[in-house]
């Protein structure tokens, strides 16, 4: 059973997903860290209504990533977090935390990887008139959206859809995946 810190910046509905599992009993796991740096995100919001016990940090208010991390990794000990959770963390992880945490965090990315790496993976999607898209759940190494991947999901894109139709259907898909792929990792 892992014990998970999830790391969030955005609207968090990720997030929520997994601490719906784990209440629902279909994942095996706890949440005792929640990590932002967006005070001010939907996520980081409903970590704390959610009552987890929450880190929120400014990074402009470090000298660099591996102060930090420092501290970030500091929270993860004290927690013995076992599993680092990436949902909408829109900073990339550094050294420090990855070479203590060497294929125990785990991202997940709105793409068929390798295809469509990087920022706003479904618009790319869309404007490429592609027809299938999809989900990938992969670890987390030092490049962005490259380490092994653990698990894929494929959407068909019909021709008709819209952006917003395109983005509905991702997140069906990551809201089951990312729950399942953590139970088989336990
Ligand atoms: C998700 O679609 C996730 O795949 C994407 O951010 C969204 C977060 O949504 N991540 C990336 O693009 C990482 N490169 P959420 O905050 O509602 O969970």
């Amino acid at each position: 059973m892992n014990n998970i810190a999830i790391f969030a910046s955005g609207t968090g509905s990720n997030f929520l997903a997994i601490h719906q599992a784990i209440k629902e009993k279909t994942l095996n796991a706890s949440i005792s860290l929640f990590v932002s740096d967006k005070p001010n995100s939907v996520s980081a919001k409903m970590a704390l209504e959610l009552g987890l016990n929450v880190y929120i940090f400014n990074s402009k208010s470090y000298k660099n990533k591996k102060e930090y991390e420092v501290e970030i990794l500091q929270k993860l000990r004290q927690e013995n977090i076992t599993l680092i959770v990436l949902a909408g963390y829109m900073k990339i992880i550094g050294k420090t935390i990855l070479d203590e945490y060497e294929r125990r965090i785990i991202n997940i990315h709105p793409s068929l990887l390798p295809l469509y790496k990087g920022k706003d993976a479904i618009a790319q999607a869309y404007n490429d008139n592609a027809l299938k898209t999809g989900v990938t759940i992969h670890y987390v190494d030092k490049g962005i959206d490259t380490g092994d991947i653990i698990s894929q999901e494929e959407i068909k894109i019909d021709p008709e859809y819209s952006l917003s139709d395109i983005e509905r259907e991702i997140h069906k898909v990551e809201h089951s995946l990312y729950s399942k792929t953590i139970q088989k990792l336990s």
